[in-house]
């Protein structure tokens, strides 16, 4: 198995994240790298404020970064970092030019016939694809993975469906990469918390209702839950920490709760981690400098699960740049290419 890919915003903290990740993937080999029109024609490695780690990959200096255009463009698959405004008009064009685009950004994350998915979670709303290619016309398709902090929290509520779910309240602490590059100024974050950022809530209360939602027919039929959800941003790099509040239709114990994590199981792709949900005893973790890197970033890391006047509450933890962006949708393409639907 081997597919040629493109990264879209190759520069940005989730391309880079992508360019990192992407590195001696099994299936997948970066062939075209784009930015902004000021990276055209020139090379990757004198274009990037590498920010991920001490080094930049080598198989990815020399890459000419070429413009955002299908005409350009020479691969199976295109993954997008995109802000959201540039991806609307982007991607479309390189569905409707035949690639598969397996996005980060929110433009097409709530449309009808557009995938939003989490593989261990809703793989099955991948059938929305023939319904996106039949009603657009398109060749290609586009395939979404939620916003970062919604990813963590709803890994954790698909297992607590059955017990029950009835109503979710969440209290994110998110970290400083979720900004972007370069995101929110020194001076603003330092020995501080600021209690907003915008459009995240409304995305936490309105993506998960799709992910769990059930596919009938053409579409997905919203789960029936009520979600409140309070964002912050903290002066943490990677790993966003959130606590969750859920109430059930009946009395649920801790132990039901620990049981129903556990059974989540992997999917057999490259990415996956050994575990989706890691449990942790102590009674101060999960914390981000201790367990974003868990599972490879791809596991979220759950610990003081108990119980309160309303149901039970618990932390999640995960990293929002892995779990949470490019390894997201670097796991949505796997499943893809295990789904045959490439
Ligand atoms: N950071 C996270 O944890 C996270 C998590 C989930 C989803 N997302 C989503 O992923 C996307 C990327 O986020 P990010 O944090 O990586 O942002 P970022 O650091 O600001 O990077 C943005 C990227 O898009 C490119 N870009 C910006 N304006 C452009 C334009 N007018 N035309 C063409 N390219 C343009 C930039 O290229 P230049 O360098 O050339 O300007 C850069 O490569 C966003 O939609 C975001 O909401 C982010």
């Amino acid at each position: 198995m081997h597919y040629s890919v493109c990264v879209l915003g190759a520069t940005g903290m989730v391309g880079q994240k992508f360019v990192q990740l992407l590195e001696n993937h099994p299936w997948f080999e970066v062939k075209s790298l784009a930015a902004s029109e000021r990276r055209i024609g020139k090379k990757y490695g004198s274009e990037v404020e590498w920010l991920i780690s001490a080094n930049l990959p080598e198989y990815a200096r020399d890459i000419e970064m070429v413009p955002l255009d299908p005409k350009y463009v020479d691969a199976d698959i295109v993954f997008s970092a995109l802000p959201a405004d540039i991806a609307k008009e982007v991607e479309p064009k390189f569905a409707e030019a035949g690639f598969a685009v397996s996005s980060n950004a929110s433009a097409f994350r709530m449309e009808e016939d557009v995938p939003l998915v989490i593989p261990e979670v809703n793989a099955d709303h991948l059938r929305l694809i023939e319904v996106q290619k039949r009603r657009r016309n398109w060749d290609g398709f586009i395939i979404t993975n939620p916003n970062c902090t919604t990813t963590m929290f709803v890994i954790t509520l698909k297992p607590l469906m059955d017990l029950g779910l009835k109503s979710v309240r969440i209290a994110s602490m998110q970290a400083l990469s979720g900004a972007g590059y370069p995101g929110v100024p020194s001076l603003a974050i330092t020995d501080n918390v600021i209690p907003f950022i915008k459009n995240e809530e409304e995305k936490c209360e309105t993506e998960p209702l799709k992910i769990l939602g059930t596919l009938k027919g053409d579409r997905v039929e919203l789960a029936k839950l009520k979600i409140s959800a309070s964002c912050h941003r903290v002066p943490v790099i990677d790993g966003h920490t959130e606590a969750v509040w859920v109430e059930f239709d009946r009395d649920v114990s801790v132990e039901e709760v620990k049981d129903a994590f556990n059974s989540l199981k992997p999917l057999e792709l490259p990415s996956s981690p050994e575990k989706v949900i890691v449990i942790r005893n102590e009674p101060d973790r999960p914390q981000p400098r201790l367990d974003r890197d868990t599972g490879r970033g791809m596991s979220v890391v759950v610990g003081r699960i108990r119980k309160d006047a309303w149901g039970i509450k618990y932390i999640v933890l995960g990293h929002n740049t892995v779990r949470g962006a490019a390894g997201a949708s670097i796991l949505n393409a796997e499943l893809l290419v295990k789904e045959k639907m490439l």
